[in-house]
């Protein structure tokens, strides 16, 4: 049986799960491979706190993510289908791991998020 997300444990499972995911992806996996060269180690924690505060308010995050994808889009030209399928491979692990309050509302997060970055980024 599923559980709902409850601690930061439970958010680090999720988001390792996403980006296991992630690199392997064919619409989407070379951004991060290939043109970010993503640091993992120094990239998955601050995901931790990021979802972290969104999910418990924690206060942990201190990033700037409308500037990190700008730059992104800037090194190679980001799409609304790079959006929606981000978006689609996030439920789809939230929904594989957990189910319950949480798991609805970081969808919610994740679908609100995507959208408001990718007007900022690519219109
Ligand atoms: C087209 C879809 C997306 C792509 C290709 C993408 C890719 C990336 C990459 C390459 C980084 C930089 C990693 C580094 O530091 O080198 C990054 C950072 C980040 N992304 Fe995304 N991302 C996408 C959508 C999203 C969405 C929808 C969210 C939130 C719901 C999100 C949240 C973040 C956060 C919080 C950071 C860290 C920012 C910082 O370090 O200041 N991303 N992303």
């Amino acid at each position: 049986m599923k559980t709902d997300i409850k601690n930061k444990d439970d958010i680090i499972v999720l988001v390792d799960a996403f980006y296991l995911k992630v690199k392997s992806d064919s619409t989407i996996g070379y951004l991060f491979t290939e043109v970010a060269m993503v640091n993992w180690q120094k990239h998955l924690p601050i995901m931790y706190d990021f979802w972290d505060n969104i999910l418990f308010h924690t206060g942990n995050f201190e990033g700037n993510p409308m500037l990190k994808h700008r730059m992104l889009d800037q090194k190679s030209r980001l799409a609304e289908t790079h959006f929606k399928h981000w978006t689609k491979l996030w439920k789809k692990t939230v929904d594989d791991l957990f189910e319950g309050e949480n798991a609805d509302e970081i969808k919610v997060r994740a679908e609100n998020i995507s959208k408001l970055m990718m007007n900022k980024v690519i219109s």
